[in-house]
């Protein structure tokens, strides 16, 4: 297998890129655009690995995908690359529209050009694995039925709306050119080397800092939660397993609700990160609502466990005391990727 992943140098990409080599892969190319997202330090394990290629530039560039699709003889392309905040896609939408569907189109035509023209075998052998989200799907009111593959799409966020329009094309071009594509839609990830503007490195980042921890609105809007290496690992199944043309919904069973989620960050922290005799959980500021916020998300992945046999290895209490662990013994990885741009993004951002 020789592997093309997209958006590696991110949070589950670099998860990714780590897991298929430490199985043992034989070739994988990162392809990053380096945005404030994407950071080569997150794959510094492998920067002498002969087995790794880094290649900084973007999936819009077609003639420089096509170039490696051909120089690597890849056999597999999992797409990563995205904007993937929906802060970020309320603020500025544009770029999230550019990337995530307008790349995505590109590379389904790149990747149907190389793919139209390998020997029948490889033509076979040949997977296209978009990497998506739950968000798609819109909210879910408590007493609703989890998502699952049959679940209509109603993004309510211009991220949902575009990764959405993105799953559509990968559809598309299934059914009318016959390129062997799957798609995950994956519930919220934690874990190692995730940029800290998602909730749980940002609280984890500004409790350490003596900072106010923001709940947006009442804090029990409802997540369910997966550890990112379970989130590789149910990948691997589905490019090693996944039926051509179908849709697999990965969770990790773990409802929670948002202020669940701060108070238990905290209660982790004071125990290992004492402070003298009062709580993380002081710093708990609630704060005005997300506009169009979906109020919960929680997939059954009863298809990905009967048909590909997956399943979670870490609870939601073992893989959120690793991650708070991780963020503790790397202040340096989480001092560098805070730079100024990050700064001004924050203090804009809750002003
Ligand atoms: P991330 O923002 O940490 O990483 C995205 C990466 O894509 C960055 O390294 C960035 O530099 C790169 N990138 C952006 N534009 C690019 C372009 N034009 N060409 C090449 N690279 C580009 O995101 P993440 O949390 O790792 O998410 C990765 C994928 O998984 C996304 O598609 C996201 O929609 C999906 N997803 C994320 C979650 C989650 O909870 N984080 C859950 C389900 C699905
Ligand atoms: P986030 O990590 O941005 O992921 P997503 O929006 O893709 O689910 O947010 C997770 C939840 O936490 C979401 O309901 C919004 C909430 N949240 C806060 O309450 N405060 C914050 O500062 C952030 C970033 C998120």
């Amino acid at each position: 297998m020789a592997v093309l992943v997209t958006g590696g140098a991110g949070f589950i990409g670099s998860n990714f890129v780590a897991h298929l080599l430490n199985a043992g892969a034989g070739k994988v190319v990162t392809l990053d655009a380096l945005t404030y997202a994407g950071n080569p330090a997150n794959l510094g394990a492998f920067r002498d690995d002969p087995r790794h290629v880094f290649v900084k530039g973007s999936i819009l560039d077609t003639k420089l995908v096509a170039g490696l699709l051909r120089r690597h003889g890849i056999t597999t392309i999992v797409n990563f690359a995205a904007e993937s905040h929906v802060d970020r896609s309320i603020r500025g939408p544009e770029s999230f529209i550019e990337t995530n569907i307008s790349g995505t189109f590109r590379l389904l035509e790149v990747a149907r050009a190389y793919w139209r023209d390998l020997p029948p075998a490889a033509r076979d052998a040949f997977r296209y694995l978009q990497v998506s989200t739950d968000e798609v799907f819109g909210a879910l009111a408590p007493d609703d039925q989890r998502f699952d593959e049959s679940t209509a799409f109603r993004p309510n966020s211009p991220y949902a709306a575009s990764k959405a329009a993105a799953d559509h094309l990968v559809r598309a071009w299934h059914e009318t050119y016959g390129l062997p594509t799957l798609t995950s839609n994956c519930s919220n990830n934690y874990g190692p080397f995730q940029f800290p503007e998602k909730l749980i490195p940002l609280v984890i980042h500004k409790a350490l800092s003596g900072e106010a921890l923001p709940v947006y609105g009442d804090g029990q809007q409802v997540r369910d939660w997966l550890h990112v290496e379970d989130h590789c690992r149910a990948l691997s199944r589905i490019i090693e397993r996944g039926k051509p043309g179908e849709t697999y919904a990965v969770g990790g069973d773990s409802e929670r609700t948002n202020l669940d989620v701060v108070r238990s960050i905290c209660a982790l922290l004071d125990r290992h990160r004492p402070l003298n005799g009062r709580s993380y959980a002081a710093q708990i500021a609630f704060v005005t609502d997300r506009p169009g916020h979906d109020r919960r998300y929680a997939i059954d992945a009863g298809k990905l466990k009967r048909e590909l046999g997956w399943s979670p290895v870490e609870s939601f209490d073992t893989g959120l005391e690793k991650t708070v662990l991780w963020y503790l013994e790397h202040g340096d990885w989480v001092r560098d990727v805070t730079s100024g741009a990050y700064r001004d993004w924050v203090a804009e951002h809750y002003a």
